[in-house]
């Protein structure tokens, strides 16, 4: 290890959930439960839809806004498509990329996730890739392979001075949604191979790169993850939903 490690990100992926009105009272329960802390960050991922207004409720608040998908293009004839600037001029920080469900239902692949990372560079947002083995390349010993691909085409030609603004977050595409985590073992061998192969892209600064790990983390699960080394934060689905769940993962409630 070289410089001091970034603080943990906890980030709350809403998925296709909660509408306008319905994001609004969600916040109005949650927000309370997160009092700013300097050790941590704290994200959540709401709809397209719901963005500006979250943008509004967080005003004033630490919790950062974040966005689960982008376009590659900066603009033009893409029907239903939304852009790095889009984004941006609504106050997102962070981004998913390449979620697993985005790949699995709509089809997104190694090349379409790397042109989404060089987009969200190409403005102030900084991109999270998801990354993560099938259950089937698991049981055939072949998870770091595959996992080691999805993250190398990610990063194809990004440029160092955008190192730093990198994370990635794995996510076996079996423990997601599913109940079923990762044990803590299987995550931080995971994360260590992925480490290292971010430090062989990008040498030292590899090591400044956030990995998360995500599926079915919950209240009972998170401590176990974030006390691995490995570990530098968590991505969740499901128990992002639910007010004091969410707090107690945060670390903000007992
Ligand atoms: P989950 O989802 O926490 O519901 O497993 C994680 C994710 O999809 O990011």
């Amino acid at each position: 290890m070289t410089a001091a490690r970034p603080k943990p990100l906890i980030f709350g992926n809403w998925k296709m959930h909660l509408t306008v009105s319905q994001a609004r009272s969600f916040l109005q329960e949650l927000l309370p439960l997160l009092p700013h802390r300097e050790d941590r960050e704290i994200a959540v991922a709401p709809a397209y839809t719901a963005l500006a207004a979250v943008r509004d409720q967080l005003k004033g608040h630490s919790v950062r806004l974040a966005a689960q998908n982008l376009f590659w293009e900066g603009e033009g004839p893409y029907t239903g498509e939304v852009s790095a600037l889009m984004l941006q001029e609504l106050g997102v920080v962070y981004v998913l990329v390449g979620h697993s469900e985005r790949r699995q239902h709509l089809g997104e692949t190694d090349r379409m996730v790397g042109r989404k990372v060089r987009a969200a560079l190409s403005s102030s947002i900084n991109p999270i890739v998801c990354v993560g083995e099938q259950e089937s390349a698991r049981s055939a010993g072949r998870a770091a392979a595959v996992v080691r691909k999805q993250v190398l085409r990610a990063f194809e030609n990004v440029s160092p001075e955008d190192v730093g603004r990198l994370a990635v977050a794995y996510e076996p595409t079996w423990a997601v949604g599913s109940g079923r985590p990762a044990s803590v073992a299987d995550a931080s061998e995971m994360h260590r191979s992925i480490r290292q192969d971010l430090v062989g892209l990008f040498a030292d600064a590899g090591h400044q790169i956030r990995i998360l790990y995500g599926g079915s983390v919950t209240a009972q699960n998170i401590d176990g993850f974030l006390g691995d080394p490995a570990v530098d934060g968590a991505l969740v689905g499901g128990a992002s939903l639910q007010p004091r769940e969410f707090g107690r993962i945060a670390g903000f409630l007992p």
